[in-house]
């Protein structure tokens, strides 16, 4: 089985919501556009209809005639500061900047600038690879992860190694995944922008550390906090942005796939960009 059919197998979309279009197509910005009008058309006729019926639908489908999409970089707005920022939140920020793997990860499991470190098991560093190529950011330990010190370990982090899995990319070679928050929010609740804004020059460091060719977001929480937008995820993904001067993918959190089947070839196509943006990096390197 090819990576793509893999894949979609991974992600549970049957064949036939797949447009025959881009059976075994390579993987180009032009065939993007295409799977977008494409799948929105089907997906809601499938919606309607019934999964039998798909294949019907989508060969009645016209043919797309969008131009080849250019992948545009959008400029990160500067890096934002509370409007307030006393010297030792300054000076704890660039001590932050300066640490190597062993300072940041001692400075993590030490950490109490926010109330979070109150109520969490285990801070979550983050795991894989720290020269990886590819870099996944999420949005904060849930209950998992927070007993086990691992990012993604729940139901969402298996479809998270599947999806890693169909683009050749493991957790424990050649990829690293890391959250915005390093501890759990009690409950589960969303993170506070005080607890982000304590957590995040941890966030900047990895980064710069790992200086992957990629960053994938996964989820509307990261991608807005890391790309300080407030733009709804499905107008941030299908667009190459950047942190720090690295490139940028946003895409669906994984426990959202679990329940939203409709998304779920977004995601493929999501990934696809973000191996293309992978791969151009590797070739001007
Ligand atoms: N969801 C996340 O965003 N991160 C995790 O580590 C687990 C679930």
């Amino acid at each position: 089985m090819n990576r793509r059919a893999q894949f979609l197998e991974v992600l549970g979309i049957p064949a036939e919501w797949v447009p025959r279009r881009l059976a075994g197509a390579p993987v180009e910005a032009a065939t993007l556009v295409e799977v977008e009008v494409d799948i929105e058309v089907a997906t809601v006729a499938v919606a309607a209809v019934g999964a039998e019926a798909a294949a019907e639908i989508e060969a009645s489908l016209p043919t797309p005639t969008a131009p080849p999409r250019v992948v545009m970089v959008e400029a990160l707005s500067p890096a934002p500061q509370p409007a307030v920022q006393d010297e030792a939140a300054l000076a704890r920020d660039a001590a932050i900047a300066a640490m190597d793997w062993a300072a940041l990860e001692a400075a993590v499991a030490e950490c109490t600038a926010c109330g979070l470190s109150d109520t969490r098991t285990n801070t979550v560093l983050g795991v894989g690879d720290r020269r990886a190529e590819w870099m996944l950011v999420g949005e904060a330990p849930g209950e998992n992860e927070d007993l086990q010190g691992e990012p993604f370990v729940g139901q969402a982090g298996k479809l998270l190694d599947n999806m890693l899995g169909a683009l050749g990319l493991a957790r424990d070679r050649n990829v690293f995944i890391a959250n915005v928050l390093k501890c759990r929010p009690p409950g589960n609740r969303n993170p506070e922008p005080e607890e982000v804004a304590h957590c995040e020059p941890f966030l900047r460091r990895q980064i710069a550390l790992i200086r992957p060719k990629v960053i994938v977001v996964l989820g509307r929480f990261a991608a807005q906090s890391l790309l300080r937008s407030t733009t709804p995820i499905g107008k941030l993904r299908g667009t190459v942005h950047q942190y720090e001067g690295i490139p940028v993918v946003v895409t669906y959190h994984p426990a959202y796939l679990l329940r939203t089947l409709t998304d779920k070839a977004r995601a493929w196509e999501d990934l696809c960009l973000a191996r293309e943006v992978h791969d151009r990096a590797g070739a001007e390197a």
